[in-house]
C-alpha cells in the first residue's frame, strides 16, 4: 500500500510518498516536476551500488537528460570541500534553474545535495529519495539542509524544502542492521516527544520494525512522517514547536562531538543515549516519574541501542566538556542552556535556561567525571 502525506507549507507544500517499488516509479513521478530538460542524481557509491541501476532505468524512461554524481559515503562527505566539488560538477552538467536535483541516499546525501540545491544559481528544485530509515522518517522531510565544519555539525546550511519525497521501503532491505537501529532511534523519538499511543505501539512492535516487517515498517515510517509534517507545517523555521524534534539531540551532539562525528557513534545512536538521558534528567528534576524514565530507557534499549554513557566507547566523559558542547547548541540563546525535556511519555517541551549546576550533577551521577 502506498501512503501519501502532505507537508502543508502553502505554495511550497509537497507530498511525502511512502510505499514499495517507488524507485522503479521515480521517473513517472518526478518528470512532471522538471520545468527544464536535465536532472542530476546526487548519491553515494554504496547506495548507487545497491539501487542506482533501478533508479537510472526508471528516470531514463522519462525522456530527461540525466547526470549522475556519486560521492564517497559517510559523514565526512558533508563538508565545504565536497560542497564545492559538487557545485562544480553541477555547473559542468550545465543545470539551469528549471532543472532538478535528485538526492538519492541517506541523510548525508540529502543534507549536502539539498544545500547545494538551495544555493546553486540562487536556488534550484530538488527531490528527496531517502534510502535509510533515518532519512525516511526525519532528514528528508522538513527542508533542513546543511554541511558540517570543524567547529561543529550542521552549522552552515539553509532551509530549502524539496518538491517531493519518495520513501521506498524496499530500499531499506539492503541497509545494515546497525544503520536500521540508528534510524529507529528517530522513530521512537516521535512517540516519546508527542504520541504516547505510538510509543506503546513501538514497545510492542519495535522488533518487527527493525526486522523490516512490511506492515510494521510502513506504519512506523508513516506515523513518524505524519508527526514531522504536522510540526514542520506549523513551525517551518523552528521558532518554537519544531525544536521538540531535537529531543535527545543536545545530549547526543555533545557525545558525538567528544568521540568524533562518524562511525564511532552514529547520529541515531547518539540520539538514543541522548533521549534516555533527557528522560532521566527530567525525572531527576521531578518533572516525571522515574518509572516513566525507566520505561523510555527500556524501550530504546530493547532495540539494541545504547542508553547510558557507559555504553559509548571513548569515555569516561568530562561533565564540563559535555556541558560546553551543549552550550554551543543551535537552540541555545546567549549561551543559556536549552534542552528538550519531558513531563511524561509523549509529552516533551522546550526547557530554556536549564541550570548548569544541576545538569553537571546529573551528568556526574550518570558516570561523567567531575
Ligand atoms: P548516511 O547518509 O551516512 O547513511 C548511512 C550509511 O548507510 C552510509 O554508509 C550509506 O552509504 C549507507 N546507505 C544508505 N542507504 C543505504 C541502503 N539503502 N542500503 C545500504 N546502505 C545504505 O546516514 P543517515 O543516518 O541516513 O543520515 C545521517 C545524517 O543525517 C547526519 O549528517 C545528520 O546530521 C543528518 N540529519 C539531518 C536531518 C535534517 O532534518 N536535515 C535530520 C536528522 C539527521
Ligand atoms: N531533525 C530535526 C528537524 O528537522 O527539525
Amino acid at each position: 500500500m502506498t501512503r501519501t502525506i502532505s507537508v502543508g507549507l502553502g505554495e511550497r507544500a509537497y507530498d511525502v510518498v511512502i510505499g514499495h517499488g517507488l524507485i522503479a516509479e521515480a521517473g513517472g513521478r518526478i518528470a512532471p516536476l522538471v520545468k527544464g530538460t536535465r536532472l542530476a542524481v546526487v548519491t553515494d557509491t554504496t547506495v548507487f551500488g545497491h539501487h542506482g541501476d533501478a533508479l537510472l532505468d526508471s528516470l531514463g524512461g522519462a525522456g530527461l537528460k540525466i547526470g549522475c554524481i556519486e560521492l564517497p559515503p559517510g559523514e565526512e562527505t558533508k563538508n565545504f570541500q565536497m560542497l564545492e566539488a559538487l557545485s562544480d560538477m553541477l555547473l559542468m552538467q550545465e543545470l539551469d534553474r528549471g532543472d532538478l536535483i535528485v538526492a538519492f541516499g541517506g541523510g548525508v546525501v540529502g543534507d549536502l545535495a539539498g544545500f547545494a540545491a538551495a544555493i546553486y544559481k540562487r536556488g534550484i528544485d530538488f527531490v528527496q529519495i531517502p534510502t535509510t530509515l533515518l532519512a525516511q522518517v526525519d532528514s528528508s522531510v522538513g527542508g533542513k539542509t546543511a554541511i558540517d565544519t570543524p567547529r561543529g555539525k550542521n552549522l552552515i546550511g539553509a532551509f530549502h524544502q524539496p518538491r517531493l519525497v519518495l520513501a521506498d521501503l524496499d530500499a531499506l532491505a539492503t541497509l545494515p542492521p546497525r544503520e536500521r537501529r540508528a534510524g529507529y532511534a528517530e522513530v521512537i523519538k516521535y512517540g516519546l516527544l508527542g504520541d504516547f499511543a505510538f510509543f506503546e505501539w513501538l514497545e510492542a512492535h519495535g522488533p518487527e520494525v527493525i526486522d523490516g516487517d512490511a506492515e510494521a515498517l510502513s506504519h512506523a515510517v508513516a506515523r513518524s512522517v505524519e508527526m514531522k509534517a504536522e510540526i514542520v507545517a506549523e513551525d517551518e523555521r523552528e521558532a518554537g514547536r519544531r525544536a521538540l524534534l531535537n529531543l535527545g539531540h543536545t545530549f547526543g551532539h555533545a557525545l558525538e562531538a567528544e568521540v568524533g562525528f562518524g562511525e564511532a557513534l552514529l547520529h541515531g545512536e547518539a540520539v538514543a543515549v541522548g533521549s534516555a538521558q533527557a528522560f532521566r534528567f527530567s525525572a531527576a528534576q521531578g518533572l516525571l516519574s522515574s518509572q516513566d524514565a525507566l520505561r523510555a530507557e527500556r524501550a530504546i534499549a530493547a532495540a539494541g541501542l545504547p542508553v547510558r554513557l557507559a555504553d559509548v566507547a571513548g569515555g569516561p566523559f568530562a561533565a564540563d566538556r559535555l556541558i560546553a558542547h551543549m552550550a554551543q547548541d543551535k537552540k541555545a540563546e546567549g549561551g543559556r542552556l536549552t534542552l528538550v525535556l519531558a513531563r511524561g511519555l509523549g509529552d516533551a517541551f522546550v526547557a530554556k535556561d536549564v541550570d548548569a549546576g544541576r545538569l553537571r550533577d546529573f551528568l556526574i551521577s550518570e558516570g561523567a567525571t567531575p
